[in-house]
């Protein structure tokens, strides 16, 4: 177990935007960093960063919660594992207390498979450096491919005997259990047989993008030709191929940095590129790009570039999957490399500064590019010049902004030598086609909005009531600790004339104390239970605990509430994605101070309770003869309503 003390200074020295920075491209907006969702397939930024509130939102899904939350949602880590991975991230050591072997057991299916691979990475790289065996045929195999000494460490590589269960029998002997071993897919059970999956191959670690290991891929070093080449984890709980990029790990920052992601073929591709000093790659290894793979990158960026081995007939069959990458919005390029030459051996056989020259000088866009190579190949003949326009009008098609797919019409126009109003009116007939589909796309991005516009807040009436008890959880949340003077108002008997008269008084209280006095004293109750909930508990805490902070707040919250919370806090940036009319009847802070806002929301509240109450009593007289009792109360309450309304002048002002 982790101890409270490490927990509080991960808490303490995490910011909610860095983390999120690792994994989603954030642009300044204000005072808050936007970007897109990495939780759906958004075009238009919906997610949320307050540095100032260390929380973050996805209005696109609803979701929203701290740094730890944001690691539990994204990259699926336990509650200790996301501890662990922020004490990593900040060099905080950790401190453990002892652990039963009831907790040990208790540990889950899913971590028992993370450890595994994480041990089998560390047993397949020491067999590769420190064994005879290893040295002579791992070692050797990546020093023959020019894998220097620091890039085998830095891409873990390692090496598994060529023996049948050397690897499941040392496993085993360490206390993991074959269930595990047997789930990775590391260990091939038969009947009452084990083989070691990887038998006498050199290994390559996939990572996950917060550098787990997921699972690995091997690459046989002898000739047989029915074996195959390279052979790679099967899906596993922890691994989905269709979701991983290798690479990715080590590449995240630079390809945020250079604005542009280099896509390979396979794990030797970005490993020589690495090496040669190009950082911002990933290969999908071997399978057809996916798009959750693409959604990896366009978090990074919106710039990919894919490069092709020499061979002709592959690039025509790669070319397909390109489609997918433009479907995103993101920009594509395209470079090949000679005949003979892959990615590989170019950045094997070439300086740093020759193969970006190289990448620099033969990246070309990937329409025009397209474009060129059909013309090439209908040479003229014209039923195949009539197939190629409609597969480059496919492509273009395929792009979501409407000005690019103009721009592209116009180019491809040119290189093709035909008109353009040809490659419009094939584009409107694709677009036909392709309009139901993308209209039922557009009603599924609606539908995420509408996660945020079913919320009560939005009704068709603004209900006063709910946005009122909403800015009180706010108000604690953000400023509940903080010890504020406080102007209020007493009413008092004039001690001449004897009229009750409206006092100025000023008194020091902490923000939480005000509100829950002044709320005990009308009697207010909240009609919402989640805010109702919450509000005691808020109250709860922030009485207990000298040391209030959000985020640890936010942190014991169940999943839904910590929703709830973070939606409240990001209600400003909610109404720059949404302009609803709604800061009308919600004072803005940023325009008063602490106390104002606080006095301010509390005698709106009891404005609207009054109304609610006359409006109640006006009701009943429509339907009671005896009025007159009803209609003192009346009056009683509307003064009271005219009294605070004075105080609430005051306070406005
Ligand atoms: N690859 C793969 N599965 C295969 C073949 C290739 O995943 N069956 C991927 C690997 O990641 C490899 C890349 O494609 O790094 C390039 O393939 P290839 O050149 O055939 O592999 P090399 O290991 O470079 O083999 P060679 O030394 O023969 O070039
Ligand atoms: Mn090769």
């Amino acid at each position: 177990m982790i101890s409270q003390n490490t927990i509080a200074q991960v808490f303490d020295t995490a910011r909610v935007e860095e983390v999120i920075g690792d994994f989603v491209q954030l642009k300044k907006a204000g005072s808050n960093f936007k970007g897109l969702s990495p939780f759906s397939d958004e075009r238009t930024p919906s997610f949320m960063v307050s540095p100032v509130k260390q929380i973050w939102k996805d209005f696109s899904t609803g979701k929203g919660g701290n740094a730890v939350t944001f690691l539990m949602e994204h990259e699926h880590f336990t509650y200790p594992e996301a501890i662990k991975y922020l004490a990593k991230k900040y060099n905080i050591e950790i401190e453990e207390t002892e652990q039963t072997d009831e907790q040990k057991a208790q540990a889950d299916a899913r971590e028992s498979l993370y450890l595994v691979s994480e041990y089998a990475n560390t047993y397949f790289q020491k067999t590769m450096l420190k064994t005879d065996k290893g040295q002579a045929i791992g070692l050797s195999y990546f020093n023959e491919r020019g894998f220097s000494e620091d890039t085998i460490k830095k891409f873990q590589l390692g090496y598994s005997l060529d023996e049948w269960q050397a690897f499941t029998d040392d496993a085993l002997g360490k206390g993991y259990k074959l269930e595990f071993l047997e789930q990775t897919g590391l260990t091939i059970v038969k009947e009452e047989k084990r083989f070691d999956r990887f038998k006498g191959r050199v290994m390559f670690p996939i990572h996950s993008m917060s550098g787990r290991v997921l699972g690995f891929g091997g690459r046989i070093l002898t000739n047989d030709k029915k074996a195959a080449k390279y052979l790679n984890s099967p899906e596993s709980e922890i691994y989905h191929k269709s979701k991983v990029l290798y690479g990715l790990y080590f590449a995240k920052q630079s390809i945020a940095k250079e604005d542009n992601c280099y896509l390979v073929e396979g794990y030797t591709d970005v490993i020589q590129f690495s090496q040669t000093g190009v950082q911002n790659v990933v290969s999908s290894s071997g399978t057809a790009l996916t798009s959750e793979q693409i959604r990896l990158i366009n978090r990074l960026t919106n710039n990919i570039t894919v490069l092709f081995d020499g061979d002709a007939a592959g690039l025509r069959a790669s070319i397909r999957g390109i489609d997918l990458i433009l479907e995103q919005g993101m920009n594509v390029r395209v470079c090949t490399f000679a005949d003979g030459e892959d990615p590989d051996s170019f950045a094997k056989n070439n300086s740093l500064e020759e193969l970006k020259d190289y990448l620099h000088t033969n990246s070309k866009d990937f329409i025009q590019f397209k474009a060129s190579l059909l013309v090439k190949e209908a040479n003229n003949d014209p039923i195949k010049k009539a197939e190629t326009i409609r597969e480059i009008v496919n492509s273009i098609a395929k792009i979501p902004d409407a000005i690019k797919r103009e721009v592209y019409v116009q180019e491809c126009a040119s290189i093709m030598d035909i008109s353009e109003s040809v490659l419009f009116s094939t584009l409107a007939q694709i677009s036909k086609k392709g309009a139901q589909e993308a209209n039922k796309q557009y009603k599924q991005q609606q539908k995420a909005f509408e996660v945020v516009k079913n919320e009560p807040s939005s009704k068709h009436k603004i209900d006063v009531q709910y946005e009122l008890e909403r800015k009180i959880i706010e108000i604690l949340m953000l400023y509940g600790d903080k010890t504020e003077q406080f102007e209020d108002l007493i009413l008092k008997e004039d001690e001449v004339s004897k009229d009750l008269i409206l006092e100025p008084t000023v008194h020091q209280a902490r923000v939480f104390e005000k509100i829950y006095l002044d709320l005990q004293e009308d009697e207010m109750m909240f009609s919402n239970e989640r805010f109702k909930t919450l509000y005691y508990s808020l109250i709860d805490k922030l009485n207990q605990d000298q040391n209030f902070s959000t985020k640890n707040f936010i942190n014991q919250l169940d999943q839904e509430s910590a929703s709830e919370v973070t939606s409240i806090l990001m209600e400003d940036e909610k109404y720059n994605l949404h302009d609803w009319e709604r800061n009308q009847i919600i004072p803005k802070e940023k325009e008063h101070s602490i106390s104002q806002l606080v006095s301010q929301t509390i005698l709106s509240l009891r404005c609207h309770l009054i109304d609610k109450k006359v409006a109640e009593y006006q009701n009943k007289t429509l339907n009671n003869t005896d009025t007159r009792n009803i209609m003192e109360d009346v009056k009683d309450y509307l003064g009271l309503k005219m009294l605070l309304s004075r105080k609430l002048g005051k306070v406005i002002s």
